[in-house]
């Protein structure tokens, strides 16, 4: 990595990197605290950390919604954050009305069209476009919400604790499908995904624990997952 001024220029293959970057909220208590990492290929890279360890501070960072304090920072894709809750982030009445919000103005009418099919597919919601919003389930909505992620043409998906209100079905539901998106041959995605539920590790690329405003190595979902179901077992 060369170093102009305070961002990193790309040199290798990282997509994003961070060295020791710092952040502190108004009232000057420090959330990031010299965090470092680097995710150098697409796939399913996840995290996980105690409440208030500044994961979603963090995803507000690569998101482009705060600025950093000190350090450096690259990324070269176009983020896309997803709550917790869907309703947060579902606007209009229809699957096809919400969609329409996230695809560019400047596409014509046949294409948004073939935009929406395609989205919708990519999802499993073939066919969802006219059902009305309040008749999706937690895990549809979560769905579309990932849809609309895709029409807008982001390439890195921001999951935060994207489960964390779905019951088992609609959580395999919506991990399988982006566990697919992640692992795609032609166009695969990246996304970071928050997590407090460890079971969900066994899905990943790759996995790291957030403490204290830091990032820890990565390691494989397996190797996090059994480290911290032994910690759970003491
Ligand atoms: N908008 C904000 N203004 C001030 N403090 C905040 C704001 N958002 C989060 N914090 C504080 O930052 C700390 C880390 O929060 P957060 O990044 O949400 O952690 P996590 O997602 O790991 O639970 C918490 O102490 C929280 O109160
Ligand atoms: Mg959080």
């Amino acid at each position: 990595m060369l170093n102009i001024g305070n961002h990193l220029r790309k040199t290798q293959t990282n997509l994003i990197s961070l060295e020791k970057i710092s952040f502190s909220w108004p009232n000057g208590q420090k959330i990031l605290d010299n965090c470092s990492f680097s995710i150098s290929k697409p796939g399913l890279w996840m995290i996980v950390g105690k409440n208030g360890s500044g994961k979603s501070t963090l995803f507000r960072l690569l998101n482009g919604m705060i600025e950093k304090d000190s350090g450096n920072f690259y990324c070269e894709l176009r983020p896309s954050l997803m709550f917790q809750n869907p309703d947060h982030q579902l606007l209009l009445p229809t699957c096809k009305s919400d969609l329409m919000l996230s695809i560019p103005r400047s596409l014509t009418d046949s294409q948004r069209q073939k935009l929406i099919d395609k989205v919708l597919n990519q999802v499993g919601m073939k066919g969802f476009e006219s059902r009305p919003i309040h008749t999706l389930s937690g895990g549809q909505k979560q769905r579309l919400a990932l849809a609309g992620a895709l029409a807008s043409g982001s390439n890195l998906l921001l999951l935060d604790e994207p489960t964390a209100l779905l019951d088992p079905i609609s959580q395999n539901s919506v991990l399988e499908i982006v566990k697919e998106l992640c692992s795609d041959k032609k166009n695969p995605m990246t996304a970071i995904w928050i997590t407090h539920r460890i079971n969900e590790l066994k899905f990943c690329d790759s996995a790291a624990i957030m403490d204290k405003g830091s990032i820890g190595p990565w390691l494989t979902g397996e190797d996090l997952f059994n480290q911290l179901n032994s910690l759970a077992g003491r």
